[in-house]
């Protein structure tokens, strides 16, 4: 694991987009995963810069993110769907059917999860994972005693995580109790993974990481099981 340690959440944003523009830029048809929640805002921003600025091409990327609350209609404001059209999609030349996210408002939601790892597996792989992490070491809705090899699934968020996602609803109690996340085994596939990390609330989940353990309660800590991946944090997050 490499670990880049930013001085600021600006800082963190410009090198992750930096790393994105990279990869898209080495591989133009490259398979990007993407993440909602608030860490990823400022590189989807950075990401929208370098665009308008003629450094990056978008058009023949295609993008999985990695899930969505169930149910939810891909219209709801509070949907991933309508998350990543707002930061990142209406802002750049990607193709509009070329962004997956998992389906929300699915009547059938293990078919579409199977369907999902399948799309994927189709166009070839991810080549870069962007990710966050919950304040319990959660990666999607990989939620503490997750296991190694899950695909995607549908998965009932824990208290913790609803009461950390309240921020985004009026009350804690429209907080939907379900999400489709990518599994870790989905996630591990991934060619190379970027995960970012901000904000002293933060700093337990990466001390985790930074330790020699693997641990299901902290399902982060299953990324030292992969070959390539960077950690961007910020000072916040590393000092707690
Ligand atoms: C988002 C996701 C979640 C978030 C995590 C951190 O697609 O899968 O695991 O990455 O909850 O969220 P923020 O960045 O809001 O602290």
């Amino acid at each position: 694991m490499n670990i880049l340690i930013c001085d600021s959440y600006g800082h963190l944003s410009e090198k992750a987009a930096e790393m994105i523009a990279r990869q898209v830029n080495t591989k133009p048809d490259c398979v990007l995963g993407l993440a909602t929640g608030s860490t990823p805002i400022g590189t989807y921003a950075a990401l929208t810069k370098l665009y308008e600025a003629g450094k990056v091409d978008f058009s023949r990327v295609t993008s999985y993110n990695l899930d969505e609350y169930y149910p939810m209609s891909p219209e709801n404001p509070q949907s991933y769907r309508y998350f990543m059209e707002e930061q990142l999609f209406r802002h750049i030349n990607i193709r509009p059917e070329a962004t997956h996210v998992p389906d929300g408002a699915t009547d059938n939601p293990s078919a579409t999860c199977a369907d999902y790892d399948r799309q994927i597996e189709a166009a070839g792989g991810i080549d870069l994972q962007l990710l966050g992490i919950g304040q319990n070491g959660h990666i999607g809705f990989n939620e503490p005693g997750a296991t190694l090899h899950a695909s995607t699934h549908l998965t009932p968020l824990t208290e913790d995580t609803i009461a950390a996602n309240a921020r985004f609803f009026s009350s804690p109690e429209e907080v939907p109790t379900h999400a489709i996340s990518m599994g870790m085994g989905s996630i591990l596939r991934a060619r190379s993974i970027l995960l970012l990390i901000s904000g002293k609330n933060k700093h337990a989940a990466l001390s985790q990481l930074l330790s020699d353990k693997v641990d299901p309660l902290c399902p982060a800590t299953f990324l030292k099981l992969h070959p390539c991946v960077t950690v961007l944090c910020d000072r916040e997050a590393y000092d707690g």
